[in-house]
Formats: structure tokens, C-alpha cells, sequence
């Protein structure tokens, strides 16, 4: 589906983002792995986050969609019911990579996971490496991607260093742990998503952080009083993106989630010069259950270029496309570093980006692990090729909206994955 986007004059009004996926990815796993019912406030209705509804259906889990509300009826722990054939995880590279964790601990029993032609391009070595050292058993097409076979056993506890920051292998890794013998411990190299450590000390898991480690025990059951979902930072992020950029607009977005761990993208902006009002959570701030929630309040204004180290990646790492468009209309130099992990998400998000934005009219490159822009000149518009990453989509929209000739978005119907209302809530705002 083809969808143009022509230049805005102003963009005003309210806007509650879609609930988020992160979130309610880990609410549908932890609440099938739980033994009691539990009910899920504001799940994601997205294709994604459906993907992992069936796939917990499949594994024995009820589930029951009440309007927004999702309430599971778990399995237990160690409890998943056999699956025949492939679990379809469709485009959701976090069901890909956390579900391993789970079913790595079901003694004696086989799952083969598989899922899109994108899915069936990235690696899972990076989950295969620490669920075999806890005794998993993993067999991989080519060794390196889905589909592929994960043979449940008794799991032994493990210490891993993460290589790269990564929240899906490091949830994978807790959830493994959860029915591991003795306990587990990841090592980040930096800061990535919380979610899965929060919603474990939710489910009374006592989870622990000190320095770059999270360590997690062996566990019976889990226990859950009702999981509320916040509204999606990244799928919020392209809403701030068009409000700071097209010229006179003044947003307003609510109940957006405010966990410092995503909000990298709302410091990378103001550094640029944004004005993004809203109390957001402290970065560092103590590991506790629940998450944040709160309004942010947006307005255009002028930008100036900024440098985003790989430090910073990790907490911003799906709203590095809209770094490189708020680039393109800041003056001076935009450049990001250490984000090699662009080239393996839904699509080579380098590549992509700096294809897409360079047949607007951006002057960008591409580097090894990030790209550079040179700012300042806006974009003329075109047409922008979503390669089927609903990103990509979400950002020639926006693109759109500010340039000055309007874009056409290939492949619109990519944005569904995660943000299925995005076409009309940025029609309200028009
Ligand atoms: C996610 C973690 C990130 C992110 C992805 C969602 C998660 O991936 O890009 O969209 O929910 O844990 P990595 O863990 O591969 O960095």
C-alpha cells in the first residue's frame, strides 16, 4: 500500500500512543509462564504482539481478549504443552529471542521456531551461545538463523557477559534462569531495557542489579496481580519527531512510558535543542517493579547537530532512523556511532535509513556502525521504500510532513507491527 504524506503547516493536538510492545510482549510470555490467571491492562493490539498471543495459545496458555484487556490463564513454569510443527513468530524479533528462554527449560520436549522472510535473516547465535552453556540443546538453519530448534532440558544456572548490549538476550538469558538450577547472572556492557527484570520483581521474583549484572534464582511459580501497559516511547518518538519538526506544532502525548531505559531518543532531541516537556524518569534511577507513566508536551523550534556514542545506543537504538532525520534539518553535523546493531533489525536500518532519507534530498553517508548527516537543508521529498520495517515506514511519513514537496511511503502497511492507528492519528494531528 502506497500512502502519501504531503507537507504540514502545523501540527496540533492530543494524542494517546499505542501501548507498548516491549511490554506487552513480556506480559503475554510471564503471564503463560504463570500458574494463576493474570490480566493485562492495554495490551498492544499489533501484529507483532498478536504473534505472541498465538504462539502462547499454542503452547497451552488460554487467552481471553477483552476490548484492550488480554487475561492469560498460564501454563506454569515448567509446564508448556508440546506444539506440533513451527511456532510462528511472525516479524517479532523479540518473541524470537525471549521465548528460547522459556522453552529452553521444558525437560524433554522440542520447539521449532520460525517466522518471516526478515525474521529468517537475523541471528540467533546470540540466544543459542548462553541457553547452550546452560545445557539447552539448539539446532540453526546455516547454524545462525530460523527456523530453529530449541530441546528443552534441566537447565544449570550460568554467569554470561553479554558481548553487545542486547535487552532480548539478556531477558532471554533471566527467563532461562527462572528454571535453571542454582542462579543465573547477565553482564551487560551498558544499560539496555529493563522491562523483563521489572515485571519479574512485579511477579515476586527477586531480582537483583548491582553494577551491570542482574541475577535471577531458580523459581517454583509466578505470581501476578494485573500488568497495566504505558503507552509506547518508540512508537510515540515519531509523533515527537513530526512536532518538533514541522514548523508552529504543538503536541501533547499521554501516558507514555517514561522508564529511563527508553527515553535515550528525548535526551538525544533536547540535546539538539528540543523542547520535550514531561517528568521523565532519572537515568540510573533503582530497579523497581511497574513502570513509569506521563505526558509529554512538544514544540517545534530549531535544532543543532549532535554526536550519539555507543553508549547511548542502547537506550534509544529503535529511534536512531529519526536521529538521522532530525539531522537533516539541524544545522551543522549529526552523527552516530557504535549502532552496528542497526544492520540486524527488521531490516539493515543503516542501509535503509541512509537509502531512504538520501532519496528525499538528505546529504548522508553510512559508516561501518552508524551514519553522518549533514544538516541543515531540510529534505526535498519523494518517495521513501518501507522494505517492510514498519520503522521505516513511520519515518517517511514523518519525513513527509516536513519536507517540502510531501512523500510517498511504498509499503505503508508495515507500520501495523507495532502502531496499526498511525496513518489516523497523524491525520487528527494535521
Ligand atoms: C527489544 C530490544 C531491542 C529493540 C527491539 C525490542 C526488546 O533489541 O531493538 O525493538 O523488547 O527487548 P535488541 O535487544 O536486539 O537490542
Amino acid at each position: 500500500m502506497n500512502v502519501r504524506f504531503d507537507p504540514a503547516t502545523r501540527l496540533r493536538g492530543t494524542i494517546t500512543p499505542p501501548a507498548d510492545k516491549s511490554i506487552s510482549h513480556r506480559a503475554a510470555l510471564l503471564g503463560a509462564m504463570a500458574a494463576e490467571p493474570v490480566r493485562i491492562h492495554r495490551y498492544l493490539h499489533a501484529a507483532d504482539t498478536h504473534s505472541t498471543l498465538a504462539a502462547m495459545r499454542a503452547l497451552g496458555a488460554l487467552v481471553e481478549v477483552q476490548g484492550e484487556d488480554v487475561t492469560i490463564r498460564g501454563t506454569g513454569l515448567r509446564e508448556a504443552a508440546p506444539v506440533e510443527g513451527p511456532i510462528d513468530v511472525g516479524n517479532a524479533g523479540t518473541l524470537m529471542r525471549l521465548l528460547p528462554g522459556w522453552l529452553a527449560g521444558q525437560d524433554g520436549r522440542s520447539y521449532t521456531l520460525d517466522g518471516d522472510a526478515s525474521i529468517r535473516r537475523r541471528p540467533i547465535d546470540r540466544i543459542a551461545t548462553p541457553l547452550r552453556a546452560m545445557g539447552a540443546t539448539i539446532e540453526a538453519t546455516r547454524g545462525a538463523v530460523p527456523p530453529f530448534t530449541v530441546h528443552g532440558t534441566r537447565l544449570q544456572g550460568t554467569e554470561y557477559v553479554l558481548p553487545v548490549a542486547s535487552a532480548q538476550v539478556k531477558s532471554c538469558v533471566l527467563l532461562a534462569g527462572l528454571t535453571a538450577a542454582g542462579s543465573t547472572t547477565v553482564r551487560e556492557p551498558a544499560p539496555s531495557r529493563d522491562h523483563t527484570e521489572r515485571m519479574l520483581l512485579a511477579a515476586g521474583v527477586p531480582v537483583t542489579r548491582a553494577g551491570d549484572a542482574i541475577t535471577v534464582a531458580s523459581q517454583d511459580e509466578l505470581a501476578f496481580d494485573a500488568i497495566t501497559v504505558p503507552g509506547d516511547l518508540s512508537s510515540a518518538a515519531f509523533l515527537i519527531a513530526a512536532g518538533l519538526l514541522v514548523p508552529g506544532s504543538r503536541l501533547l502525548l499521554e501516558g507514555v512510558n517514561t522508564n529511563w531505559t527508553r527515553t535515550g531518543f528525548v535526551r538525544i532531541a533536547e540535546r539538539m535543542g528540543a523542547i520535550v516537556l514531561g517528568a521523565l524518569e532519572q537515568p540510573g534511577a533503582e530497579l523497581s517493579p511497574g513502570e513509569p507513566a506521563g505526558d509529554l508536551d512538544v514544540a517545534a523550534g530549531p535544532l543543532v547537530g549532535t554526536v550519539v556514542e555507543a553508549g547511548e545506543v542502547p537506550l534509544a537504538i529503535d529511534e536512531l532512523p529519526l536521529v538521522a532525520l532530525l539531522g537533516c534539518f539541524a544545522e551543522g553535523e549529526t552523527v552516530v556511532r557504535g549502532a552496528g546493531e542497526l544492520r540486524v533489525k527488521e531490516s539493515d536500518r543503516i542501509a535503509t535509513v541512509v537509502e531512504g532519507l538520501r532519496g528525499l534530498g538528505a546529504d548522508i553517508e553510512a559508516t561501518g556502525d552508524g551514519f553522518a548527516v549533514q544538516g541543515g537543508g531540510g529534505l526535498r521529498g519523494g518517495a521513501l521504500h518501507a522494505h517492510g520495517d514498519h520503522r521505516l515506514a513511520m519515518l517517511g511519513a514523518v519525513a513527509g510532513l516536513a519536507s517540502r514537496e510531501g512523500v510517498e511511503v511504498v509499503g505503508m502497511e508495515a507500520a501495523d507491527v507495532s502502531y496499526p492507528g498511525f496513518a489516523a492519528d497523524v491525520a487528527a494531528l494535521v
